[in-house]
């Protein structure tokens, strides 16, 4: 049996990871009483529940580069805001209009509109607070990395310019190329972020970053892929969002232009590809490898 701290077994860890991501996140969000209250309620219940997939990937890496986790508990909390702001955002009515989210109301209809979109604001610049100034032990060369690489995540190049892709894109058939390049900046760009992130905290060399930045694109994506797939086979109470909304709205999406089937093919060459870009950093990748197996595996 392998022990809890056995590098094969990061799935062993992944509840403590998440305990202790839901801790910082806890620590560095504004009370819910605090002025104003509404609005610091609302931050606190769009926090709440995620698988914390960003999370693990950014332990993930730092395990696999040697870094304790408490140099990147601010990176994987930033990571979670930026991405808790992204969702509360998407299921606005001038969006993708939802109304169910990880299992409950969306926030614009658990409290209103306008106090989602402050809670969005808000979160955003907690995340890039967050990062400036709890990266423990952290020089401020490596802390001004990482400000830079989750800033182009997260803006017009990469995550947000993504949606705006996705949103010009309903009701219109796109072709592959500008699908992928979608999918890579809404989706992929915040889940490459989480190993570049870690990389800048380890500096690692050049040749690792490069391995683990394909990694990161490619589980990056197949994420994005996965979650077309999902939508479109999975039912609303497991996803814990509205199932097949995609169709509805007329997005455009893998199984759009695959299929179902050649969807799910191409998240799996792309799982393989991910795992295959870890070759060169041998067996301390390991938690990596068991989270694309867990990403791959995933049913929500
Ligand atoms: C949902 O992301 C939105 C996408 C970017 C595909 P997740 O599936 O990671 O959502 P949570 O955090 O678990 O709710
Ligand atoms: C969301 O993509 C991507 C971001 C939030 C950046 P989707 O619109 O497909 O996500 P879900 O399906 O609503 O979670
Ligand atoms: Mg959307
Ligand atoms: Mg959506
Ligand atoms: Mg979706």
């Amino acid at each position: 049996m392998n022990s809890p701290s056995d590098p094969a077994d990061f799935g062993a860890r992944a509840a403590a990871y998440v305990q202790r991501l839901e801790r910082a996140l806890d620590r560095c969000l504004p009370a819910q009483r605090t002025d104003p209250a509404r609005l610091h309620r609302a931050m606190r219940y769009a926090c709440e529940g995620g698988k914390r997939v960003r999370a693990l990937l950014v332990y993930a890496t730092g395990e696999t580069l040697g870094l304790a986790p408490d140099a990147l508990d601010s990176a994987a909390c930033a990571v979670e805001l930026i991405h808790a702001y992204s969702l509360v955002h998407d299921d606005l009515p001038a969006m993708d209009d939802d109304a169910l989210r990880r299992g409950r109301p969306t926030v614009h209809v658990a409290f209103d509109e306008a106090t989602a979109i402050l809670v969005g604001d808000a979160l955003q610049a907690l995340a890039f607070g967050v990062l400036a100034e709890d990266a423990a032990g952290l020089s401020a060369e490596r802390r001004v990395r990482m400000l830079a690489i989750l800033a182009q995540a997260a803006g017009s190049l990469g995550m947000v310019g993504g949606q705006a892709v996705d949103l010009e894109s309903e009701g219109r058939r796109i072709a592959l190329e500008r699908l992928e390049s979608l999918h890579a900046r809404k989706t992929g760009a915040l889940l490459l972020a989480c190993c570049r992130l870690a990389a800048a905290a380890a500096a690692a060399d050049a040749d690792t970053e490069a391995a683990l930045c394909e990694y990161g694109r490619c589980l990056g994506l197949a994420f994005q892929v996965q979650d077309d797939v999902l939508d479109l086979t999975a039912d609303s109470t497991a996803l814990g969002k509205t199932a097949g909304k995609d169709l509805a709205q007329e997005k455009s999406t893998y199984p759009a232009l695959l299929g179902v089937d050649g969807a799910r093919e191409y998240a799996q060459a792309l799982f393989a590809r991910a795992r295959a870009a870890l070759q060169p950093l041998g067996a301390r990748a390991a938690p990596l490898r068991w989270l694309a197996d867990h990403v791959a595996a995933r049913k929500f």
